[in-house]
């Protein structure tokens, strides 16, 4: 048995690392909240941890260098991986300074202790994966069926929760009641559920529990979350809340990082997928715009940044986000599910919107027609010439966009990348809003 030792002061984080720690690692893990209880464990307990993760800093106690300290002394040699941002402690096998960087840290974890990707592949999974129950608290439904082991015959596995159905605490609390400590997914359910549960623990640690490279990881999931909630339960009290929550956050980013090229830096460093990008940078951009155009005030403010984080919300990932004509499209080696949904992307969004309360006024026309075409459905190269001007703030700030993630790594020649800009849209009214970004701080 895999006996990995977790030195994490947030419950939340505790909580996916052990799952995720588990689903990919097959790794068993103890906790302490605090290195100082840590080390009572190392010193009392019979137990070989052949790993250890630690925060670098828990409030005032510096748990990583105590921990690797502790170890020196001891002469012990298990390797120490610490997280969370803080400088670099001596002797520890890896730092991940963004904890949310999951994928680091579990191919970290796998080349501390020698696993190989052989061998997480020929690791035998049960057919029903077990889930601890407590995590059931953390969703308020389940991506795929779940199960309960029978209670006289251990070979069954009874179907509790529905796939998707709303289910509340009293549910969970009833099973819990009957002595149940785990539920069951089917194992090729496994990586899927415990991303979602992932996603959700990730979507309530709030700024003031993270680090601001951490906040930028926590929202792109938190997004990711929301659209595929969007999509399986439509817009309802949740899915509002947790929008609102992603369109704060994504608006404030603009604020920690007035300069385009250090946006696009920490949106890069922390790994943050095309997509995400596009959005986050387009809000930069059309937020610019906004404020500098003699026609912009707060509520214009308020429109274009909801209307830049919803117009792709129905895009899943960066295949998709890169589609921008019906030729593309076309091209595509992807199921013909997938394809459709590109192609009506926008109108999906447009129709979220429009049951979205109290969303700006027009933000769904100018959502369903983001790529040229009135009903929302394929991609045109042609605006119609009675745009609004909010419309072509919008459509500027998409083409901006789409030059500055063109040269991600920069450099970010302002003049150079307005010229483009300009060749693309030689009408008066966008040459008028093109003006506006010669002041933008690349
Ligand atoms: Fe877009
Ligand atoms: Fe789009």
């Amino acid at each position: 048995m895999n006996l990995t030792l977790l030195v994490e002061g947030n419950l939340k984080i505790e909580s996916f690392y052990m799952l995720n720690l588990s689903v990919w690692l097959g790794l068993e893990t103890m906790t302490c909240q605090k290195a100082e209880s840590a080390i009572k464990l190392l010193e009392s307990s019979h137990t070989d941890f052949n790993l250890i993760i630690v925060r670098s800093t828990i409030g005032k106690e510096e748990s990583a260098k105590l921990i690797i300290d502790h170890l020196k002394v001891k002469n012990i040699s298990t390797p120490v991986i610490v997280i969370g941002p803080g400088k670099e402690v001596a002797g520890s096998f890896a730092h991940i300074s963004n904890s949310l960087q999951l994928k680091s840290l579990i191919q970290s974890a796998a080349k501390a202790l020698h696993i190989t990707a052989k061998d997480m592949n020929e690791k035998i999974v049960p057919d029903y994966f077990p889930i601890p129950i407590n995590y059931f608290t953390v969703i308020k439904r389940s991506i795929c069926p779940v199960f309960a082991q029978d209670s006289t015959d251990p070979s069954l596995y009874n179907l509790r929760i529905d796939k998707l159905k709303t289910f509340d605490d009293s549910l969970i609390k009833a099973l819990m009641s009957e002595g149940i400590k785990r539920l069951y997914v089917d194992k090729m359910d496994r990586l899927e559920f415990v991303n979602n549960v992932t996603s959700e623990l990730m979507s309530q640690l709030e700024k003031e529990e993270i680090s601001p490279d951490e906040q930028i990881s926590a929202t792109e999931k938190s997004v990711e979350l929301l659209g595929k909630k969007l999509a399986a339960i439509g817009v309802t009290e949740e899915t509002i809340l947790l929008a609102k929550k992603n369109i704060v956050t994504m608006k404030a980013q603009v604020k920690t990082y007035p300069q385009l090229a250090k946006l696009m830096d920490r949106l890069l460093s922390n790994k943050t997928s095309y997509l995400y990008r596009h959005t986050q940078i387009m809000i930069f951009v059309a937020l610019h715009i906004i404020r500098h155009i003699d026609w912009g005030n707060p509520e214009q403010e308020e429109k274009i940044t909801f209307i830049c984080f919803f117009h792709d919300i129905a895009l899943e990932d960066d295949t998709q986000a890169q589609v921008h004509s019906n030729n593309e499209l076309k091209k595509l080696d992807l199921p013909v599910h997938e394809k459709q949904m590109i192609e009506k992307h926008a109108q999906v969004a447009a129709e979220i919107v429009q049951k979205f309360p109290h969303a700006p006024m027009g933000a769904d026309q100018i959502i369903r027609q983001h790529h040229g075409t009135l009903n929302g459905m394929g991609f045109s190269e042609h605006y119609g010439n009675n745009v609004s001007p909010v419309a072509i703030v919008f459509i500027v700030a998409e083409e901006f966009t789409r030059i500055v993630l063109r040269r991600e790594d920069g450099p970010f020649d302002r003049t150079e990348m307005i010229r483009e800009l300009r060749d693309s849209f030689p009408t008066s009214r966008f040459q008028k809003i093109i003006d506006v970004l010669q002041s933008i701080t690349v």
